[in-house]
């Protein structure tokens, strides 16, 4: 049987002692915060989730499993007023098999008490953090009515050459006439490979004639595993998995044999106003940003396992993931360490089927060298999935190395001194492999609206780490800090709850140092660091310019006059990229201009001899708005979906208006309504707008107001 969603109709009370409730849908967030400027405080709170869940007769013999696949952070559930369970750890799933305790044919209280305080004893509770843990019921809530004996786990180990090795666990009373068969769909085609007798653990190998997950070709198929009694089917259990090799060895990362130089960010998984809780849409969008606009094969989900919908995104698109288990820096007691083990057992049993997981994070995110409980997160680790390496993120030199992969963050580089450290300056096993899995960040935190020579700094720091671990072959690879802007405590950030240390703003809209990684992927880009307004620096002196670009060569033209052509490898700043950053020198640094009459750029990208695509810098004359939605059509699956639409000033050309703070103002008409605010502004030009689907079917017209810069219209349908 499907999976029953149950996301809609909860009734929500912020304050669990009282009966002033809200209806609700999930995800949801304890807690609709500002963009800014509030308080980690806000969310603190121990709050009740109500609904009515209707068991039908049928049901009555059956398993009932009720999941929440993410509370943040503690949850007791209750069903008629008995508590039939609880989980801590807000960044897992649990299941309780609620089958004893409903009434059948008849209407059943289900209530969640959720705490949300970051007073818990848990990971990562303790200290400080930097970022916001917010609070809720904010993944999917599911029932699965599953017969008394049930396939309960499906653990597939697959080698890129066709072989697998499933261990199956039955749940239940086992009789002699029950069996097991195995099958792989392939292009809607269904293979059964194995029948066996069933067992409460039996394992089914298989070798199969199916082609390798890799980044450019992920290919997934369908695992089915079915129980039987006789000739009747009890119970099937479908997986998406991919075929492939995954080793760390003491000179990189190799997949399917072949070494990938690892080239990725750190992903926070939240959002403005809402925290965390985003459907499946707005976790596809991040894996889509981090592979397709910025061209990266791997991202780290720094600090904790994330959706499901994220990974099954990155396991269809094929980035590599690095996850870990929830924490930051800080070790707690014997009970809080227990807990951090556990989380270790959730996040390998429930994400150990992703092909695009290669890594296991077994340490609290930069925390000292603990080897009694690092013995048993790697362990336990080991134990559960043999087939990955594991791994535990550090900010020191020479720790304890208990993990298979020695995984640093390098915040050496601070505009002076090298991208990165040898890899022998820091492990302290160098016969083991080594990765780097921060840079940048609080060293370079950067606004999409600070000034120019201060963006193209922070685009030059990540090119210079990139080319530097480009140049190191014994380095696996880098994640840059990180992805996008976040919300964070008040210890950390620029005072107003932000930590800047995005490539891109909380609404995933680029900064000029997304333009680094875009310009190592493979569609054209061409960027250039400079708005050409002289007025912007002091003494009117532009210093360097650049060019990001993956194209053979660029052309520049001042008032349409032919100037010069650059190569990529004619610059010596920058040596190992694939495509290194293009300093466009002489004419476009002189400050003779200043007093002149202001003047006309255009940048060619040249690819096989041709031009494709052109950038043209003139001083602006019309501003105007440019709306790009993720998603034109939302569809009303497990719960509400949402579109992302990201805004930017341009100029005539395109050309984001980099200080520009224009107010908007956002109407909906038809089946939606706004997340956040309807009044908010551009910050350095850029912002957005979250719309959510509200159960009907239909055309929703998104309106952008603003006074200056026109309107723009966005039209989205809604499927039901
Ligand atoms: C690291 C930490 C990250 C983030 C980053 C900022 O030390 O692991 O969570 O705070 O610094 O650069």
């Amino acid at each position: 049987m499907k999976k029953i969603f149950l996301n809609n109709d909860w009734s929500f009370s912020f304050d669990f002692n009282s009966d002033n409730s809200i209806p609700v849908r999930i995800p949801h967030s304890v807690k609709e915060t500002a963009f800014h400027y509030f308080s980690e405080d806000e969310y603190q709170t121990v709050s009740k989730y109500e609904k009515t869940i209707f068991a039908p007769i049928e049901w009555l013999g059956n398993k009932v499993l009720l999941t929440f696949d993410g509370v943040a952070h503690y949850a007791e559930v209750f069903i008629g007023g008995k508590k039939v369970g609880e989980h801590k750890c807000g960044y897992t799933a649990f299941t309780l098999d609620i089958s004893e305790h409903l009434v059948y044919g008849d209407d059943n209280l289900l209530m969640v008490k959720v705490d949300s305080r970051e007073s818990l004893n848990i990971p990562p509770f303790g200290h400080v953090i930097d970022y916001m843990t917010y609070g809720g019921i904010y993944r999917d809530v599911y029932i699965e009515v599953k017969p008394s004996t049930y396939i309960s786990d499906v653990f597939a180990k697959t080698r890129a050459n066709g072989e697998i090795v499933s261990e199956i666990t039955v749940f239940g009373d086992i009789s002699s006439d029950m069996r097991i068969t195995q099958s792989i769909i392939k292009n809607g085609c269904i293979e059964q490979f194995a029948d066996v007798e069933a067992k409460g653990k039996v394992t089914v190998c298989g070798s199969l004639d199916v082609n390798p997950w890799d980044v450019d070709t992920p290919n997934m198929y369908i695992l089915r595993t079915e129980l039987w009694k006789g000739s009747a089917p009890l119970d099937v259990c479908d997986e998406k998995i991919g075929f492939r090799d995954a080793e760390f060895r003491n000179d990189g990362f190799y997949l399917n044999g072949k070494k990938l130089k690892l080239r990725g960010l750190n992903r926070h998984q939240s959002y403005p106003y809402v925290g965390y809780a985003m459907p499946r849409s707005m976790q596809e969008m991040d894996a889509d940003v981090l592979k397709n606009e910025l061209g990266l094969n791997t991202v780290r989900t720094s600090h904790y396992p994330q959706s499901h919908y994220f990974l099954d995104r990155c396991d269809e698109i094929g980035l590599v993931v690095i996850t870990e288990i929830p924490g930051w820096q800080h070790i707690g007691d014997e009970i809080w360490q227990d807990q951090a083990v556990k989380n270790v057992e959730e996040m390998i049993l429930q994400y150990r089927n992703h092909p695009s997981i290669i890594l296991w994070g077994v340490r609290i995110n930069e925390s000292q060298d603990n080897d009694a409980l690092y013995t048993r997160t790697n362990e336990l680790a080991h134990r559960l999935d043999p087939t990955r390496s594991t791994c535990g993120v550090r900010n020191f030199r020479q720790s304890r190395l208990l993990e298979d992969v020695y995984t640093y963050n390098d915040f050496i580089h601070d505009g002076e001194k090298p991208g990165c450290e040898p890899k022998v300056n820091i492990t302290s096993d160098t016969s083991k492999p080594y990765m780097v899995t921060e840079y940048g960040g609080h060293m370079y935190p950067t606004k999409s609206f600070d000034c120019e020579s201060h963006r193209v700094e922070h685009a030059l720091r990540h090119a210079r780490v990139l080319d530097a671990i480009a140049s190191h072959e014994d380095i696996a690879g880098s994640c840059g800090w990180c992805m996008a802007d976040y919300n964070t405590h008040k210890d950390f950030g620029s005072g107003d709850r932000i930590c800047y240390h995005g490539v891109t703003d909380m609404f995933r809209n680029h900064k000029l140092a997304a333009a680094v990684y875009s310009s190592q992927g493979r569609e054209p880009v061409l960027e250039i660091s400079s708005s050409m307004d002289i007025g912007e620096y002091p003494a009117c002196i532009r210093g360097e310019v650049w060019a990001f670009t993956n194209a053979d060569s660029i052309k520049t033209y001042k008032d349409n006059k032919f100037i010069k052509e650059y190569f990529s490898t004619t610059n010596g700043k920058f040596t190992s990229l694939k495509h290194n950053p293009i300093l466009i020198d002489g004419f476009v640094t002189d400050a003779d201009d200043w007093g002149g009459m202001s003047t006309g750029y255009r940048f060619d990208a040249i690819i096989n001899g041709e031009v494709v695509s052109s950038v043209t810098k003139t001083p602006m004359t019309k501003g105007c708005l440019k709306v790009d939605a993720y998603k034109t059509t939302l569809i009303e699956r497990e719960s509400y979906d949402v579109a992302a639409i990201r805004i930017r000033a341009v100029d005539e050309y395109g050309n984001t208006l980099h200080f520009s703070s224009e107010p908007l103002v956002v109407t909906v008409d038809g089946p939606a309504c706004l997340i956040g605010p309807s009044v908010s502004s551009l910050k350095g030009g850029m912002g957005g707008v979250y719309v959510k689907t509200v159960g009907k079917s239909g055309r929703v017209s998104v309106t952008i107001h603003t006074p200056n810069l026109g309107d723009a219209t966005v039209f989205l349908d809604v499927m039901t």
